[in-house]
């Protein structure tokens, strides 16, 4: 019998998906759900991109609906060149690159630099998706530890060490700076620096994901990774999915121009393009400065929902489950004392009632499902409070 599965790509077929999968609920409409990474549903501004839309078409429909530049429009990079100046990234609008959403980025970043067997290095934990994507590419990936200020630079150093020796050197990095999915916390300055500095001496690229870096509720603004870059070894990725909507899939990359030209190439040949009437809609988003004051009002929300749901953790778990206390962000990571719960126990006694990311789907390895990611953005707060009650007492219940 014919098995087309044989036909597929090997890192695609030996993929496992994290043992928790079987059993999460986190599609369950019943649920209060503090699983997803998604911005407060309630506050979409869809009637402002419904007439930003109307008008961009009215203004330059031939344009829009026809086939354009690989890289995207040029006055929406030259928004987001402007836009970095923030994080201390001095970028031309040839150095960016639109794609439909981070994750593609990761995807064209892969088809870049990974071939069989290369090696890539991603933090413990790491954003699902992300490990989803590297580790259906064909890369080894190499999941290193956190420590208080970011990636453990020591191991890291160690592994870029070994991986020379061997004659296959590491080729990649993924870091997320700022408000981590899914620790919630962010890497200092210093680290980000050293950072920089490893990859020059060791020849690899960072991957820098900087989804969350708007969302800032606490402390100032940090300088990003590639602001310290000085000969091209990193590679930026943000995204218009938080602070405009997931559903319109555009993102940004800043490279260098040999990596953006790459890139964009790579980009024209998987798509032609990030879509057009997202990249209009964005651009007039951008351009009459909604997306400011959109993020502003956002994070007044979402500041109170963080204090709400540390307050109700504070309240109500019991003393063998521990958490971060994120400063901006969706996330915040939570850990029970190692076997106190059963992970797929607690999933099964929560279903129907809350959902939460479990913690192994953010390793390589199974390890991770005695901790849990919960977003505190999505549901109006009332939800967040209940949710975490829920949880609370569910943990109590399983507890050993
Ligand atoms: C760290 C991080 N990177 C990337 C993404 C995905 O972004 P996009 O919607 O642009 O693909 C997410 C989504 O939750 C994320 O948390």
């Amino acid at each position: 019998m014919f098995d087309v599965t044989k036909m597929f790509d090997p890192a695609l077929t030996s993929y496992k998906p994290p043992k928790s999968s079987a059993y999460a609920s986190w599609g369950d409409p019943g649920a209060i759900s503090l699983s997803g990474g998604y911005p407060d549903p309630e506050y979409y501004p869809w009637e402002l991109i419904g007439k930003l839309a109307t008008e961009a078409l009215a203004k330059d429909y031939p344009r829009i609906l026809a086939y354009g530049p690989s890289n995207g429009f040029a006055e929406l990079r030259e928004w987001v060149a402007e836009h970095s100046k923030q994080n201390g990234v001095e970028a031309k609008a040839d150095e960016v690159v639109l794609c439909d959403g981070s994750t593609e980025t990761m995807s064209l970043v892969a088809r870049l630099v990974l071939q069989p067997g290369d090696a890539m290095v991603m933090e413990a934990p790491s954003y699902s998706g992300a490990v989803s994507v590297f580790l259906t590419s064909v890369a080894h990936v190499e999941q290193i530890p956190m420590d208080e200020q970011g990636i453990d630079i020591a191991k890291l150093e160690a592994y870029a060490k070994e991986r020379k020796a061997s004659g296959r050197p590491l080729k990649l990095v993924y870091i997320m700076p700022n408000y981590h999915n899914p620790l919630g916390t962010s890497t200092t300055v210093e680290r980000r620096k050293e950072l920089v500095a490893m990859a020059q001496k060791y020849d690899f690229l960072i991957l820098e994901d900087d989804a969350y870096i708007e969302f800032r509720y606490e402390g100032e603004r940090l300088p990003s990774i590639k602001a310290f870059d000085t000969d091209g070894h990193v590679i930026y990725t943000s995204t218009f999915s938080k602070p405009l909507a997931p559903g319109l899939r555009l993102a940004w990359i800043v490279a260098s121009p040999v990596v953006a030209g790459a890139l964009s190439r790579l980009k024209g040949s998987s798509n032609m393009s990030a879509n057009h009437l997202g990249q209009a809609i964005a651009l007039a988003y951008c351009k009459e400065g909604h997306i400011y004051k959109h993020i502003e009002k956002m994070n007044a929300l979402y500041k109170m929902k963080k204090d709400l749901m540390l307050k109700t953790l504070e309240e109500h778990m019991p003393d063998f489950v521990t958490w971060t206390k994120p400063s901006g962000g969706f996330f915040l990571w939570l850990e029970i004392e190692e076997g106190r719960v059963d992970g797929i126990e607690l999933l099964k006694e929560t279903k129907g009632k809350v959902t939460y990311r479990p913690g192994d789907s953010f390793y390589a390895t199974e390890e991770g499902l005695n901790k849990l990611r919960l977003c505190f953005t999505f549901e109006p707060a009332e939800k967040v409070e209940k949710g975490v009650i829920l949880l609370a007492e569910a943990i109590k219940k399983l507890a050993k």
